[in-house]
């Protein structure tokens, strides 16, 4: 069920955006070489708490179930290295010069959550792993702003798709975007490529987490034993933005920003 959100629900929704806007910043800014993934994850749990939110990965089952087991996602971020696309789980595993690395965070504030992602460049990449990244976040911006009342949920992708397809990159397709409000993944959900229906009609308080993932190579991608990390079967790059945003009368506003 796709739900409309009050002007009330979506400022609440903007302060879990934040939270997750600043752990971005945060972990951006101790993003070298050397640093551990898990130490950037410890970071982020940290801040979020401090902040007064949950982490909105912590114990996620998929579906939008939380528990324990092998199968329950132990991170409060998701750090995505090169080929990986996304749900790179955090371990002891430093961060090298040269790579791209992909931080996807989630928080809730009183039961609403945020989510958002980018790709950062560690030290120097080649020219085209630049320019992967660049068009990546360009994309996210293009299908943001085909989130306005009356296009429909393929206007988004149609847009996403348009900046891959210029460039000759593959589009992840089995990961989409997605609704989210007290819950991380709500209908609908939010493909970055043309499906061939135009999709639910976007009305103001509809809320969206929009999140192209561009590759170097092919599109086809697998999901590793630890039941989590997304790696290309080509094993080319992969980069991945993500923001949290409301449809309103004014267009879309972006939640996931300080
Ligand atoms: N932000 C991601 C998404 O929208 C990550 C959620 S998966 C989790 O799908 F397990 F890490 F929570
Ligand atoms: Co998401």
């Amino acid at each position: 069920m796709v739900t409309r959100k009050s002007r009330r629900e979506i400022e609440q929704m903007r302060r879990a955006g934040r939270i997750v806007a600043e752990v971005l910043a945060l972990v951006e800014g101790e993003l070298k070489p050397g640093v551990t993934t898990g130490y950037l994850d410890r970071l982020a749990e940290q801040h979020i708490r401090e902040a007064g939110a949950i982490p909105s990965f912590k114990g996620y089952l998929g579906g939008g179930r939380y528990g324990k087991g092998p199968a329950a996602y132990p991170g409060s971020l998701c750090v995505s290295i090169d080929d990986e696309v996304v749900h790179g789980i955090p371990a002891e595993r430093p961060v090298r010069e040269g790579q791209i690395v992909g931080i996807d965070a989630g928080a809730a504030v009183g039961g609403w959550h945020g989510d958002a992602a980018r790709t950062f460049v560690v030290g120097t990449v080649a020219p085209a792993v630049e320019d992967l990244v660049a068009a990546t976040r360009l994309a996210l911006m293009a299908g943001i702003a085909a989130a306005v009342p009356g296009n429909h949920i393929g206007d988004i992708g149609a847009a996403i798709e348009d900046i891959a397809v210029a460039h000759g990159y593959g589009i992840v397709r089995p990961f989409t975007g997605h609704g989210i409000g007290t819950q991380m993944h709500e209908a609908p959900n939010v493909p970055n490529y043309r499906t061939g229906s135009r999709g639910l009609r976007l009305e103001p308080g509809i809320c969206l987490a929009i999140e192209p993932m561009f590759t170097l190579g092919g599109h086809e991608v697998q999901v590793m034993p630890d039941h989590w990390t997304v790696v290309t079967v080509d094993g080319s790059l992969a980069a991945h933005f993500e923001h949290t945003i409301a449809v309103t009368e004014n267009g879309p506003e972006i939640l996931t920003t300080v």
